[in-house]
């Protein structure tokens, strides 16, 4: 069984998918006055309505579920990954394996710490989708997806085939699901795809393609440059060019699209800066490294946020 954690525009298309393939899975919620909705409304790819019943509720299931086989799905945003488990820390045996699916990086760290015995898999993923209402999803793109274990120094060994029965699911549901042992590069490419795309595009309240305008440009070059310079540092292997060519085709890709970020400021929401930008500049700061374009958006967010 796959619990998820969150039912967000990924949760719930996770969730959907899984249901679509008559897979067992369970929804947790945060706690709210009305009873957890039982019906999930899923339009695929191809404009298709279809209507699911399912299991949630506001918290883990512990009874049924056979912990060394059940996965928790974490799908909420990167602020809230740490106390949405800790809410169901009671619930959580050291046993189960926890994904954590969410832009920016920093929050594995986190939850090790308080779940050390955990096995803990950080995964990306480009598929999109969009929440029209509680539990009404539509799934707008798709995208590969790459799971890897949490461990920097990591080896392949006889555990990891055992985790990546826990992926087995997921890789029969979505298209391009991946293990891999890279996962840490890919993490970071999608932080750098988020650092140039989320924070312009929330403050200046414009759709990705936007960005494509040459002020923007003139800024995101530079940017990409302060990233690989941390990249650099941190000994994550990217060629400089490839990623300015990613991130450009990334806001081509995506060019209708309003960021997360964007959204979160215009629902006056928090945004997830301090594990983009906030993230890659206190890494910065143990290299020495100088991050005059990375610190002025952090900054310019944090005011949009307060306000
Ligand atoms: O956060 C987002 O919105 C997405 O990760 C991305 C890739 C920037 C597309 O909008």
């Amino acid at each position: 069984m796959i619990q998820i954690i969150g039912a967000g525009a990924i949760g719930c298309l996770w969730l959907a998918k899984l249901h679509q393939s008559g897979y067992p899975c369970h929804l947790v919620s945060r706690p709210s006055a009305k009873p957890p909705q039982q019906q999930l409304y899923f339009t695929d790819l191809q404009g298709q309505q279809h209507q699911f019943a399912i299991s949630h509720s506001q918290q883990l299931l512990t009874s049924k579920v056979d912990v060394q086989q059940s996965t928790i799905l974490v799908c909420v945003k990167a602020p809230q990954v740490l106390s949405a488990l800790l809410n169901q820390q009671q619930h959580i045996s050291p046993h189960q394996v926890i994904i954590l699916m969410h832009n920016g990086y920093g929050c594995a760290e986190e939850v090790k710490h308080h779940f050390p015995e955990n096995s803990i898999i950080c995964a990306t993923t480009a598929n999109a989708s969009l929440l029209n209402s509680p539990l009404n999803v539509t799934h707008t793109g798709i995208g590969p997806s790459y799971f890897g274990v949490f461990q920097s120094t990591y080896k392949l060994t006889i555990i990891d085939n055992n985790l990546k029965k826990h992926l087995e699911p997921l890789q029969n549901v979505m298209a391009d699901v991946y293990w891999t042992e890279k996962i840490l590069e890919k993490c970071w490419l999608k932080l750098i795809i988020n650092a140039a795309i989320n924070p312009l595009t929330a403050i200046h309240q414009i759709t990705n393609g936007q960005l494509q305008a040459s002020q923007y440009k003139a800024l995101i070059q530079p940017l990409v440059l302060e990233v690989f310079s941390i990249a650099e540092a941190e000994q994550i292997d990217f060629e400089l060019t490839e990623l300015q060519q990613t991130v450009s085709n990334v806001i081509k890709a995506t060019a209708g699209n309003y960021s997360s970020m964007n959204r979160d400021i215009f629902y006056g929401r928090e945004t997830e800066i301090e594990y983009i930008n906030g993230y890659l500049i206190k890494k910065a700061q143990q290299h020495n490294i100088a991050t005059p374009i990375l610190s002025d958006l952090y900054q310019q967010i944090k005011v949009l946020e307060n306000r």
